[in-house]
């Protein structure tokens, strides 16, 4: 065949490539709501900068009549591109073609983006979207599965791994976004679920359906599953896009530097207003945040999820940062175990990518209940405690209000490697509350008053002026310093900037035991 032939059939195949299952498909992709695998990718991506790879490979089978049905690409889209200007591996599966379900073909392609994000050093992202294991080709689905999954074990840590779920993702094959560092989904066409509702009704008689087993909201605010939950597609990509302003792209780069604008004008002057002296009123930490980092801008992260504690990433003076904060709003602020597992994952995710950390602290303790302790919050604390203790980051700390009992310890103290420890002037640092210090240390005495009322009252203020104040854990520089709630910004900035090189690590391990 001549070249001119040659180049003709060549354009043949790449034609062919982009049809994948074909119009009627397609169009039934679209009814349902959702983008192809194609549109996919132009909104995730710079314009034009994607390059596909493996456009030819095709399934093995020969079973159920497969040989038939070769279709170019075999149902998953992958390649690498850009966004924002810095490199990505993607993969983005085809509905249209076998229901997007995992062939051992398949499979190799997605194993083979991994390798080289691995070995470039650059985040992968996975858009799934997949009827799961292609049922014809029995265990090579399953080992290709398995395949994935050992790879995104050996790439955690190493690069960002973020799979955006767009379409069904169910069974076993839930588990690579589950390894994965970030996941996001789409309310109404994106589900995830080890069994669906028909086993479930047969195996435990609840009746539910796709949405309520495992949709978006689901998976964001009760599961933790998924970090993010959007209304469409587009939204949910552009989000991702964000993402990659705050993220490095291995372990062993700096994250991305921000322009290092300021907030709003009289933000700083704001936050003497914004949180009440009395400990026990609630404001919104958001509201503090969004006065101190660059811009205001805070690309909050699980943000339905365990509202107690909120986590996220800004910027602070153009450097990138991952920011964890008691919310005093919800539940007054105390951690409890899903606050507690979503805090340690985030600051394992910072410390593995070079992100320093700013702890914003008003806590008054763990959640007390049986709840609580029957569930292990004793294991679960213990994993932000760990996340916070063994992170080598820079490590910054500013405490607003209360600091009460061991959640003063896990949250970033000095005693745990916090590098910069700064508290406002109302900040409270002892081991409980004043009433809760009172009623045990003076039962007796109290009991005992002829007005206990009264009596109660007067050691709360003597309790109060001895330990309601931040200048005790000052004195033994447990604090670095104590400073003017508007001098926030600036003192964390120079904080950061002071600890750019900030070099420390751990006793040789093979891996430490987080209490999982
Ligand atoms: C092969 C599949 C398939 C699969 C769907 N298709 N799932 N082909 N293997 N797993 C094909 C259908 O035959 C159909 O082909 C096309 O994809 C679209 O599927 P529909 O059923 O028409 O679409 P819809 O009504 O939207 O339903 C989507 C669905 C359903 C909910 C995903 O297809 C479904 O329940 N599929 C099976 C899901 C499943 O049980 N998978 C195995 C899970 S266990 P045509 O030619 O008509 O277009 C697993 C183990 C992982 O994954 C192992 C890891 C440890």
């Amino acid at each position: 065949m001549s070249m001119r032939a040659r180049l003709e059939e060549l354009e043949r195949l790449r034609e062919e490539a982009l049809k994948g299952g074909g119009e009627r498909r397609l169009q039934a992709q679209h009814d349902r709501g959702k983008l192809s695998a194609r549109e996919r990718l132009d909104l995730l991506l710079d314009e034009d900068s994607f390059v596909e790879l493996d456009r030819f490979v095709t399934h093995r089978s020969t079973d159920f009549g497969l040989d038939e049905q070769k279709i170019l690409g075999d149902g998953v889209v992958t390649g690498y591109g850009t966004i924002h200007g810095r490199l990505v591996y993607v993969f983005s599966q085809d509905f249209t073609v076998f229901g997007g379900s995992l062939s051992g073909a398949h499979a190799e392609k997605i194993v083979k983006l991994q390798e080289l994000a691995v070995k470039n050093g650059a985040p992968l992202i996975g858009l799934n979207d997949s009827g799961g294991a292609r049922i014809q080709e029995g265990v090579v689905s399953l080992g290709g599965y398995a395949d994935i999954f050992l790879r995104n074990t050996l790439a955690s840590g190493v690069v960002p791994q973020i799979s955006v779920v767009l379409g069904p993702c169910a069974g076993g094959a839930v588990y690579s976004p589950a390894i994965t560092d970030f996941v996001y989904m789409v309310r109404g066409t994106s589900y995830m679920f080890v069994t669906g509702p028909n086993v479930v009704k047969t195996v435990t008689h609840e009746d539910i359906d796709m949405e309520g087993l495992g949709g978006a909201d689901v998976h964001a605010s009760k599961s933790g599953v998924a970090h993010f939950a959007h209304d469409s597609e587009p939204e949910s990509l552009e989000a991702v896009r964000e993402l990659f302003r705050f993220i490095p792209q291995n372990n062993t780069e700096r994250p991305p530097e921000g322009s290092g604008e300021p907030p709003a004008e009289d933000a700083a002057e704001e936050l003497l207003e914004l949180v009440p002296e009395n400990p026990n009123k609630p404001y919104d930490v958001t509201e503090v945040i969004g006065r101190v980092v660059d811009g205001g801008r805070f690309y909050q992260v699980h943000e339905n999820f365990a509202g107690n504690l909120v986590v996220g990433f800004a910027h602070l003076g153009g450097h990138a940062v991952g920011v964890v904060a008691n919310q005093p709003m919800v539940l007054a602020g105390v951690l409890d175990i899903d606050a507690s597992v979503k805090g340690a994952r985030f600051v394992r995710f910072c410390d593995a990518f070079n992100i320093p950390l700013v702890v914003f602290e008003d806590v008054p303790g763990f959640l007390p209940g049986v709840g609580q302790e029957h569930g292990g919050i004793i294991r679960e604390g213990a994993k932000l405690l760990y996340a916070f203790s063994e992170a080598t980051v820079p490590k910054l700390t500013v405490i607003t209000r209360k600091a009460y009992g061991g959640a003063y310890d896990v949250m970033n103290s000095k005693h745990i490697r916090g590098d910069l420890n700064l508290a406002w002037p109302i900040a409270e640092i002892a081991v409980m509350g004043p009433k809760g210090a009172v009623e045990i240390l003076f039962r007796k005495e109290i009991a005992e008053a002829d007005d206990p009322e009264a009596a109660t009252e007067e050691r709360i203020e003597e309790y109060r002026e001895m330990f309601a104040h931040p200048y005790i854990a000052a004195s033994r520089g447990y604090l670095d310093d104590v400073i003017d709630p508007r001098e926030t910004r600036e003192r964390l900035i120079s904080g950061l900037d002071m600890l750019q090189n900030k070099r420390d690590s751990n006793p040789p391990s093979k891996h430490g035991n987080i209490p999982l």
